[in-house]
């Protein structure tokens, strides 16, 4: 396979060069691609070094797939002339999600969807991917009525110039400014910019992405995204209620059963998901499973994944390797 990773001398092409490497993805070529300022520079791949080249050289490399993190305007440009020029792109940005023409994948829940026509395919929403993979096979059995999400988000999902940021505030030096305030000592209750309902992006990602993911347009979904100076992964607090009812002990087997999910929860044991323990870690990790004791079928559960792996690389590296063992590329 010839992979072009578009994006990557940013944030989540880095973790995606080492998700690759990791899982022995089979790149018999490999493109990295930034912007025209990035052109030349050197990344580290598998112990070799490769130089960046430019969006339009990519293209007419023709690479076999394309694992796009470079903005939403990026892809809305260059995703098109990737997929005219032969190549698959799996795309991070938020670009291509709601598009009605694109799939939406969690390869665990709906990679079945994919064909070979699929040239576009969207990665959904690192806060979105880590809820739904607890939630798809707890809808299955018990179908979910309403979710109320509150996030707790690490600063890495803003990207190099956050991490910067809180560095420059630990060390007390003025620098540019990823956020509108201070993160160190700091929640803002703000992830990306506000919507006319008053609702930030990301608070309406998790409500329409769930939706599309799940493929079921009843899903009540409500949502608080708070940036906090973490940098491990997200956190989120999910209350949600079920038509039906459930036994707290049945909903722990089966998420111990669930792909990709892992139960940390035993209050003898301290035992729940944090982010410190999340972070470099491909699982979601759900705990602090109880029953809401204030309305009839409802659940809370704490679940904490590293935004940059199943929140963005692992997921879209996941999505290839399906497309290969499927042949569909
Ligand atoms: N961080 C997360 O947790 C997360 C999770 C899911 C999805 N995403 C999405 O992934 C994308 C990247 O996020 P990030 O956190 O990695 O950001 P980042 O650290 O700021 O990196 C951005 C990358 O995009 C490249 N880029 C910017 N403008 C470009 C252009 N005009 N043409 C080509 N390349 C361009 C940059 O290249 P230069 O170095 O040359 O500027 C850099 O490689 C965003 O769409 C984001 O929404 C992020």
């Amino acid at each position: 396979m010839r992979i072009a990773v578009v994006g990557a001398t940013g944030m989540v092409g880095e973790v995606m060069l080492k998700v690759l490497a990791e899982r022995n993805f089979p790149v018999t070529e490999l493109i990295p691609v930034a912007s025209e300022r990035s052109v030349g520079k050197e990344i580290e791949y598998n112990g070799k070094k490769y130089k960046v080249v430019s969006m339009q050289t990519a293209v007419d490399m023709k690479a076999d797939i394309a694992l796009f993190s470079a903005g939403g305007d990026t892809s809305l440009e260059w995703a098109p002339k990737f997929a005219a020029a032969g190549t698959t792109v799996i795309d991070n940005s938020s670009a291509w999600r709601m598009d009605p023409t694109k799939k939406l994948i969690v390869p665990e829940i709906n990679a079945a969807e994919l064909t070979a026509a699929d040239k576009i395919i969207a990665n959904p929403n690192c806060s979105t991917i880590q809820m739904v993979l607890v939630l798809a096979p707890l809808h299955k059995k018990y179908n979910i009525k309403r979710v109320i999400v509150s996030t707790y988000q690490s600063i890495t999902g803003t990207g190099v110039k956050a991490v910067q940021q809180l560095e420059n505030e630990y060390a007390g030096v003025q620098g540019e400014m990823a956020y509108k305030y201070p993160i160190h000592r700091n929640a803002i209750p703000q992830c990306d910019s506000f919507e006319e309902n008053g609702y930030t992006k990301e608070e309406m990602k998790l409500v329409r992405e769930t939706k599309k993911i799940l493929s079921d347009n009843t899903i009540a979904v409500t949502a608080t995204a708070v940036r906090v100076p973490i940098v491990g992964g997200h956190s989120e607090a999910v209350n949600v209620e079920f038509s039906n009812d459930f036994d707290v002990n049945e909903v722990r087997n089966i998420l111990h059963h669930t792909d990709g999910v892992v139960v940390q929860d035993n209050n003898d044991t301290f035992t729940y998901p944090m982010p410190m323990y999340a972070q470099g870690k491909d699982e979601v990790f759900v705990g602090r499973i109880r029953r809401d004791e204030s309305q009839e079928n409802t659940l809370n559960m704490w679940i904490v994944a590293d935004n940059l792996r199943k929140g963005a690389a692992t997921n879209t590296i996941q999505i290839a390797e399906y497309l290969i063992a499927a042949k569909l590329v």
